[in-house]
């Protein structure tokens, strides 16, 4: 009998050079995660993730400008989310929007490495044109297609609210964007490069890896953290509900951590963010939550606040609809698919692991006519 590691907890599936998870500090090619956050910015981290090196000035001048070039989505990639039920959930409709990407581009079937490369540009300058426009079609408002920025998180907050983002909520989500770039082998960019070690297409993977990302185990909790403070409503009551949901033996979302056990170095950058937000919009209340819950939790469970826990106050603050936070995280993971797909192809060999089988054996097979 194999031992079976369930989840796969603690099984090295492959070697990566794209970041790595050490002593509880995040790099992404070698750079430690808080200085990133502090001094660079998201184009830059695409580059750093997709070409191993931080870009020179004309080379992240030139990935801007790709970028803004290629961030208008197909009339009939658009036509499609005109027709799709206004209570779909975005993460649904950002699923399908990019699967349906890979219909209008010419290149999606070929397979050459710079093939490749523009269509990691072409994802990661359209998915946050694709997420804005599913937010204004579903209020009965026109999609904005033009902006004039080559900066990611401005175009996007632009896109989606119709008009032009403060510098503050722009470096907030930007800062965040750096943040969830790219996270090793978590469970979409492992989905994606099991599909793509099949050699299909890069559209394929990161459609893969979208429909990993949705469950609340692993994207989907930042939503359902923001749930959770709507439910408790009020300081107050951290305690009383906190405390009734661990007798249920129900999961607090955004707590815990497969690999960090003490505590996500991404949170304390986000928590920071979300103090100083809050405050802002004048709604404290949710970062005094917050702090709260993770104070008890820590206390009662020890366990930590994870990346989605402070990030689901960031997005409120700045204005983005709770079902929407799961597609931010999708805008910014686009780079790290992209990345690792890139990485997967340069040396393929197709993931099939084994299961250890528990089910009967020598089974005989009973005639249809005789089955009771
Ligand atoms: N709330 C309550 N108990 C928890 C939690 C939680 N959030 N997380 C872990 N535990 C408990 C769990 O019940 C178990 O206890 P026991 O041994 O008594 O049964 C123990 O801790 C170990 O849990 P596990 O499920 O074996 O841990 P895992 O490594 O399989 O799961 C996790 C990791 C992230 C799925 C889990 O911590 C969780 O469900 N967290 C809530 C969802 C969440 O925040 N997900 C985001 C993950 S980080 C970023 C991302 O991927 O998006």
């Amino acid at each position: 009998m194999t031992t079976v590691a369930k989840g796969l907890e603690g099984v090295v599936a492959a070697e990566s050079a794209i970041s790595a998870i050490e002593n509880g500090m995040l790099f992404y090619r070698g750079i430690d995660i808080d200085t990133l956050a502090e001094r660079s910015n998201f184009e830059e981290v695409v580059y750093l993730l997709w070409h191993g090196r931080l870009p020179k000035r004309s080379e992240l001048d030139a990935l801007r400008s790709a970028l803004l070039e290629e961030a208008r989505v197909p009339d009939d990639v658009l036509e499609l989310l005109r027709r799709a039920p206004k209570d779909a959930h975005p993460m649904s409709v950002l699923r399908t929007a990019v699967s349906a990407l890979a219909l209008y581009d010419p290149e999606a079937d070929v397979m050459t490495e710079a093939a490749n490369i523009r269509k990691a540009v072409r994802l990661v300058a359209k998915t946050p044109t694709l997420i804005a426009a599913w937010h204004r079609l579903r209020q009965g408002k026109e999609p904005i297609l033009e902006t004039e920025s080559a900066f990611t998180a401005e175009r996007f907050l632009a896109m989606l609210h119709g008009q032009k983002p403060e510098p503050e909520a722009v470096e907030a989500l930007d800062k965040a964007l750096v943040l969830h770039a790219d996270h090793e082998f978590n469970a979409s960019t492992f989905a994606a490069r099991v599909t793509v070690g099949t050699l299909a297409d890069l559209y394929s993977g990161v459609v893969s890896a979208l429909g990993a990302l949705k469950g609340p185990l692993h994207g989907g909790a930042n939503e359902q953290v923001m749930k959770m403070l709507e439910e408790i409503g009020t300081p107050e009551r951290v305690e009383a509900v906190i405390r009734e949901k661990l007798e249920r033996k129900e999961r607090i979302m955004g707590f815990g951590h497969r690999v960090y056990k003490q505590g996500d170095p991404r949170a304390r950058h986000l928590k920071r963010m979300s103090e100083r937000l809050t405050a802002k919009i004048g709604e404290p209340h949710w970062f005094q939550m917050s702090e709260a819950i993770e104070a008890l939790v820590g206390a009662l469970k020890g366990l930590k606040p994870n990346v989605d826990f402070y990030s689901a106050t960031v997005y409120h603050s700045l204005g983005i609809p709770r079902d929407f936070f799961t597609p931010i995280f999708a805008m910014s993971r686009m780079a790290g698919w992209t990345a690792h797909i890139l990485e997967q192809y340069a040396d393929n060999r197709l993931i099939r692991p084994r299961a250890e089988y528990v089910g009967p054996k020598n089974v005989s097979y009973v005639p249809i006519e005789a089955r009771g």
